[in-house]
C-alpha cells in the first residue's frame, strides 16, 4: 500500500513524462543507474458528494461545504500511472504499454467512468470518495496488476488544480 500526498497544481513538473531517477530508497532492487519512470495517462468522468454518517446535517455542510450535496455533482478526473523500472534490452520498454493501457481500462475505467463514487464501486464503499480516498484505492487495484517494474506512484487530478498522489516511497 502506497502512501498519498494532496499536491498543489505549481507542484507539477513540465516536459517529458519519462525521465531518469535514482532510486528513491531500498525497496527496490533495481539498478539506480538503469531505472527509469514511465507514465500513463488516463481520464474518466465520474460523480460522488461527501457525507460522513457519523457527523450531524450542520456538521456534514460546516466541513463538506457544497460537496456535501447528497445529489452530488461530476468530476473530469485524470489518472497518471507511473511505473519504474529498467527496459528490457530487447523492446527498450519498462513493460508492455499496451498492457498497462488495458491494466487501466479494466482496474479503472470500467470500474469508476461514468459510475456515482458513493453507491457503484465496491472498492469504495463506506469510504468519503476524496480525490486521496480515490488514488488510495486505485493504487491497491493496480499495485497486484504490475508484472513487470513497480507501481511508482499513481496521481490522481479532480480538476486542473488539485490531485492527490500515492506514491511507492510515501514521499
Ligand atoms: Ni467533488
Amino acid at each position: 500500500m502506497g502512501s498519498y500526498t494532496l499536491g498543489a497544481k505549481t507542484a507539477v513538473s513540465q516536459g517529458e513524462s519519462s525521465t531518469f531517477t535514482g532510486v528513491p530508497g531500498s525497496k527496490s532492487e533495481i539498478d539506480k543507474d538503469e531505472m527509469i519512470r514511465i507514465t500513463r495517462k488516463v481520464e474518466f468522468s465520474a460523480a460522488h458528494f461527501y457525507h460522513n454518517p457519523k457527523f450531524s446535517g450542520e456538521e456534514n455542510e460546516r466541513v463538506f461545504g457544497k460537496c456535501s450535496n447528497t445529489h452530488g455533482h461530476g468530476h473530469n478526473y485524470t489518472l497518471e500511472v507511473t511505473i519504474a523500472g529498467e527496459p528490457d534490452p530487447a523492446t527498450g520498454m519498462v513493460l508492455d504499454l499496451k498492457e498497462l493501457k488495458d491494466i487501466l481500462q479494466a482496474e479503472v475505467v470500467d470500474r469508476m467512468d461514468h459510475r456515482h463514487l458513493n453507491y457503484e464501486v465496491p472498492e469504495l464503499a463506506g469510504k468519503i470518495p476524496t480525490c486521496e480516498n480515490i488514488a488510495a484505492v486505485i493504487w491497491t487495484l493496480l499495485e497486484p496488476k504490475i508484472r513487470q517494474g513497480k507501481l511508482d506512484r499513481v496521481r490522481l487530478y479532480e480538476s486542473a488544480d488539485l490531485f492527490a498522489d500515492c506514491t511507492a516511497d510515501g514521499q
